[in-house]
């Protein structure tokens, strides 16, 4: 597959050039930046020279007409004036934005802007929605909050009355342009509640949870702390009838038989999974309500990962290819 990237210079797109470089079916052919169009790889991301002979190019149609599928790594709201022109020519897009993953009106609400290049497109929580990602020629790659959060879920949904998401995510989530929040001195030993009740994430949350349960009440509060990767998520889930722990691993593991990326554990952490596209989960139940945590690396499985992912079943290809390497430990 050729494959392209527009927004080369950020975070998820130099993560999944990482990723690429390690896939044996895909070739990158064409990495954008508006900034440095014309500067090699290598010289922007360091750490990947040996691994691209590329250089960035200006995010025009013509320079990735050659690409089977691209990659939008850009702002919500940047996407979706590359979107629609790219599928015009039959290429394939796996949206790592916010701009596809909600129906219109709700986007516009969420986002506050009008969308200006709507297509219909399938929600790339690909453990959920395979069959449909095989199918489709564009594929909103959900948020690293809700990957995280609906996975711990999604199992038990059905019958769940209240879920309230803990949910804590490296620096990385808010991407590489510095900001005074993310500025080092700021967030050193911090950890920092953020959008507490409003983080836009929600509504992707709820729309996949209702679609098991559309009674399902959902609260979700992100936090940042002062690492890199990893979003750990601790869904406090209340519901009559609290089953046994044995009961519940047996229901997630039933639910999650033919996932490769879901692993079921008897505790999680971010840095089993770190540098890996895995999702861990472990369950723990108390007297009032059941917790369960996971663990992902938001770049990874909560992004460009994810995203690879879902271009493998795009493809007709394993999920897993490219992606089966083991977290980075300690
Ligand atoms: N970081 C995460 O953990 C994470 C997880 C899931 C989803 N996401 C989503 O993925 C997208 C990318 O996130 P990120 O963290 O990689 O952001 P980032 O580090 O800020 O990078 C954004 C990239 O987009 C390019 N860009 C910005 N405006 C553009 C425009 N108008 N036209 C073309 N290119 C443009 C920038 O390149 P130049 O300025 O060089 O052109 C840069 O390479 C966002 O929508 C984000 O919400 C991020």
């Amino acid at each position: 597959m050729k494959v392209g990237i527009i927004g080369g210079t950020g975070y998820t797109g130099s993560e999944l050039l990482r990723l690429l470089a390690m896939h044996p079916e895909a070739e990158v052919v064409a990495v954008t930046s508006r900034t440095l169009a014309g500067k090699p790889i290598h010289e922007v991301h360091r750490f990947l020279k040996g691994f691209y002979d590329l250089e960035f190019v200006e995010p025009v149609l013509r320079n990735l007409e050659d690409c089977d599928v691209v990659f939008t790594a850009v702002p919500h709201g940047e996407a979706m004036k590359f979107v629609p022109e790219l599928m015009d020519v039959g290429i394939k897009v796996v949206d790592l934005s916010a701009d596809y993953r909600l129906d219109r009106e709700t986007y516009e609400k969420v986002y506050g802007k009008k969308h200006e290049g709507y297509r219909d497109a399938v929600y790339g929580l690909t453990e959920l929605h395979r069959d449909e990602i095989a199918k489709a020629d564009l594929v909103a790659n959900p948020g690293c909050y809700p990957t995280g959060a609906i996975l711990a879920v999604a199992p038990i949904a059905e019958k769940v009355e209240r879920v309230v998401f803990d949910a804590k995510s490296g620096i990385t989530g808010a991407g590489a342009k510095p900001t005074e929040f993310t500025h080092y001195p700021n967030l050193h030993e911090a950890i920092v509640p953020y959008k507490v009740t409003n983080h836009r994430h929600y509504w992707e949350i709820v729309k996949e949870l209702r679609a098991f349960n559309p009674e399902i009440e959902v609260s979700f509060t992100p936090q940042v702390f002062p690492g890199s990767r990893g979003i750990l998520t601790s869904a406090h889930v209340f519901m009559k009838d609290i089953p046994s722990r044995e009961e519940l691993y047996g229901i997630y593991e039933k639910f999650y038989g033919n996932c490769y990326f879901v692993r079921l554990q008897d505790e999680v952490r971010l840095n089993w999974v770190r540098g890996s596209n895995f999702c861990d989960i472990a369950i723990f139940v108390g007297e009032d309500r059941i917790v369960v945590c996971s663990a992902i690396d938001n770049l990874v499985k909560g992004a460009s990962g994810q995203a690879i992912q879902n271009m493998n079943v795009m493809f007709g290809l394993e999920e897993w290819v490219g992606l089966n390497n083991p977290p980075l430990f300690p």
